[in-house]
């Protein structure tokens, strides 16, 4: 897990661009891997960005919104929280999974009383009965495995990689949904992607063209390195929204 260090702040900077490029209002939320509310971390041992971003004078949307939540290293806010302290509790629906019941706890006691519904289970279990919302509704459709692997390499049970099996998956999926609204992004993150005997990034890179080309959306990936590279990679059917999300993640890299 890369919590706090640039493979989380790659991970925010770029949903919450996305959920700007999107809605100013309503938001259809999907986190397939939620984590808790808040949780701690350890501190980065180089390039403390998320201080750095909190000291700036920037007013993105991911900026402003670890600002609205104190984010530190000992309180660092999930997906759903910096969402919502930029569009509300009441404005989001959705559907949040995550496997550690200590986390899951949490979760439902955080979103008990809204339209934002808490999983106990696997994303893999439940993707097939997400409801998509409307076309014309704004849905952030977001992914953060620990990293992506070949098929071949396990532990393959229901884990917290994601593989090329997964992304078929989602594209039965997707492709069973029909229809992809304009305000649609899927995001996806994987961090450290090992260069080792099979280069990683070029397979992760491939699948994510793969996905692309199998749900004819357009996709941009984006990255962090210092060695081994965080990704992101984002679909939407709107370039528009890409290069809105490219813009800002640059502005956000160079700070
Ligand atoms: C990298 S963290 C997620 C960070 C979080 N998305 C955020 O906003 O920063 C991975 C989380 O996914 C959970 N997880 C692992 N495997 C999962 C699975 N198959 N389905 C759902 N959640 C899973 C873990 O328990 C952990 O809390």
């Amino acid at each position: 897990m890369a919590k706090g260090n640039d493979g989380n702040l790659l991970q925010h900077g770029v949903e919450l661009a996305a959920v700007s490029a999107i809605t100013n209002h309503s938001l259809h939320l999907t986190c397939t891997h939620s984590m808790a509310p808040q949780e701690s971390f350890p501190a980065p041992s180089r390039n403390r960005r998320l201080c750095h971003w909190l000291n700036s004078g920037l007013d993105f949307p991911s900026v402003a919104a670890y600002r609205r939540n104190e984010a530190s290293l000992d309180r660092y806010p999930n997906t759903a929280e910096l969402v919502a302290s930029i569009i509300g509790d009441d404005n989001i629906s959705g559907d949040l999974f995550e496997v550690s019941e200590n986390k899951v706890t949490e979760l439902l006691a955080r979103w008990s009383e809204t339209d934002l519904h808490v999983h106990g289970n696997s994303w893999r279990q439940g993707l097939s009965k997400v409801k998509p919302p409307a076309p014309e509704t704004s849905w952030l459709f977001t992914m953060d495995p620990m990293t992506f692997l070949p098929d071949t390499e396990g532990p393959v049970d229901d884990d917290a990689m994601l593989r090329p099996n997964d992304v078929s998956l989602l594209i039965k999926y997707f492709q069973n949904v029909g229809v992809v609204g304009p305000k649609w992004v899927i995001s996806i993150f994987c961090f450290e992607l090992r260069s080792g005997p099979v280069n990683y990034y070029d397979l992760f890179l491939s699948e994510m063209r793969r996905m692309s080309n199998g749900l004819s959306l357009g996709m941009a990936s984006f990255q962090v390195t210092y060695g081994n590279p965080h990704v992101a990679a984002v679909f939407s059917p709107s370039e528009d929204v890409i290069e809105q999300i490219g813009r800002e993640w640059q502005v956000l890299h160079n700070v």
